[in-house]
């Protein structure tokens, strides 16, 4: 699906904006003046929250009560168009909302598979080595922009979780202890189990692609392999939950579920995260992120959007070049500070300035 058009009101610093994104488009200008801003309102057509993980009344112009980002897009010769509005707490209406085709379609998460995109920022640099948090947060990102039900099931496993907790941080002076810890148990068990079983099988289709990839990039050096890690075995959430009773009693909270696991990822069977170099870090987390590409568009049948945040600059020229030869039949949209690196591009060159958006030649 590509962007054909874009209008975007009162978001962040941008008081009004327009574009007719081309295939491949450069965002040019200094520090501070809303080139980040434009590709998270991009991301926001997913109906995903935004990727900075700002809140919603963070992305309305300061002194504005609602922002607004219209796009027409076109998938497979159809035209689409994607309306989405954030407002502020309070206000008609709050929060993000969208509207599909002229339809309206309640909350923005209902979006989810309409348009897809992946970003690439230099934050990400830090998967391989970075908490397990950073690594759930990659798999649930492409879960929630492909699946609609996703993100409401995580909620709802995150809100039973905080429930429990409390229950076990009280759970002497708690009468009826038991009989609630065994209802918690039963929706974790159900929601996690589901959650965990999603990232699984989400990882049995990003795994050989990141690892073809890998290979690519290092010219078969070493061998990548990504696997799940989930928190319980066979037996199921249930039971280990069950099992967990008494270190969950004496610990004060959950300790296994969907939270507490892991994507593992190794290199010719070393573990990457304490193993591997600055290069082969870098060559991993390019890799996953071109498989999450490939994987969006197994699972939609579209290409994803490329959003590359300042990430150029961040890798030598091998895998730059890597990265861009890969981006054919996508769209893509790049953010730079100089943009002499896109001297010869045949991209669309685009100004930022304080929130103002011009086009160059
Ligand atoms: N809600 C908002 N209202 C007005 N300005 C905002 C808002 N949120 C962020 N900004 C401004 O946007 C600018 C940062 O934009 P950003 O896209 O991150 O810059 P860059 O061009 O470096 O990527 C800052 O000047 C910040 O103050
Ligand atoms: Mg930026």
């Amino acid at each position: 699906m590509k962007v054909t058009r874009l209008e975007l009101e009162n978001f962040r610093n941008i008081g009004h904006a327009v574009c007719e994104p081309a295939e491949l488009t450069v965002i040019c200008g200094d520090n501070g003046q809303g080139k980040t801003n434009l590709l998270e309102a991009v991301w926001l057509l997913t109906g995903a929250r935004s990727f900075r993980g700002a809140k919603d009344a963070e992305l309305v112009r300061r002194g504005c009560e609602f922002a607004a980002i219209e796009a027409a897009a076109e998938a497979g010769g159809e035209e689409r168009s994607i309306r989405l509005t954030v407002g502020l707490p309070g206000t008609a209406r709050p929060g993000r909302t969208a509207r599909l085709d002229g339809a309206d379609q309640g909350r923005a998460a209902r979006l989810a598979g309409v348009f897809t995109a992946v970003v690439f920022a230099p934050g990400h640099l830090s998967l391989v080595k970075g908490s397990p948090e950073g690594r759930r947060r990659f798999v649930d990102a492409a879960l929630c922009q492909l699946y609609p039900g996703y993100l409401a099931e995580y909620r709802r496993y995150l809100r039973v979780m905080e429930q429990k907790n409390a229950l076990l941080k009280h759970y002497a002076r708690t009468p009826g202890a038991d009989g609630m810890l065994e209802v918690y148990n039963d929706q974790l068990a159900e929601a996690g189990q589901a959650i965990t079983a999603r990232r699984q099988t989400y990882l049995e289709t990003l795994a050989p692609l990141a690892a073809a990839n890998y290979e690519a990039i290092s010219r078969g050096a070493e061998r990548l392999t990504l696997e799940y890690r989930p928190s319980f075995g066979p037996e199921g959430l249930r039971a280990a939950l069950e099992a967990a009773r008494a270190e969950e009693r004496r610990c004060g909270f959950c300790t296994v579920g969907p939270h507490r696991e892991d994507v593992y990822i190794s290199l010719d069977g070393q573990p990457a995260r304490s193993d591997a170099s600055q290069g082969q870090q870098r060559s991993a987390v390019l890799a996953m992120k071109l498989a999450e590409a490939a994987c969006a568009q197994q699972i939609t049948g579209h290409h994803p959007a490329m959003l590359l945040d300042d990430v150029l600059s961040e890798l030598d020229e091998g895998r730059q070049k890597y990265l861009l030869t890969r981006m054919e039949g996508r769209q893509v949209f790049v953010t730079c500070c100089d943009p002499a690196a896109f001297g010869r591009t045949n991209g669309k060159i685009v100004q930022m300035r304080g929130g103002r958006l011009e086009e160059r030649g």
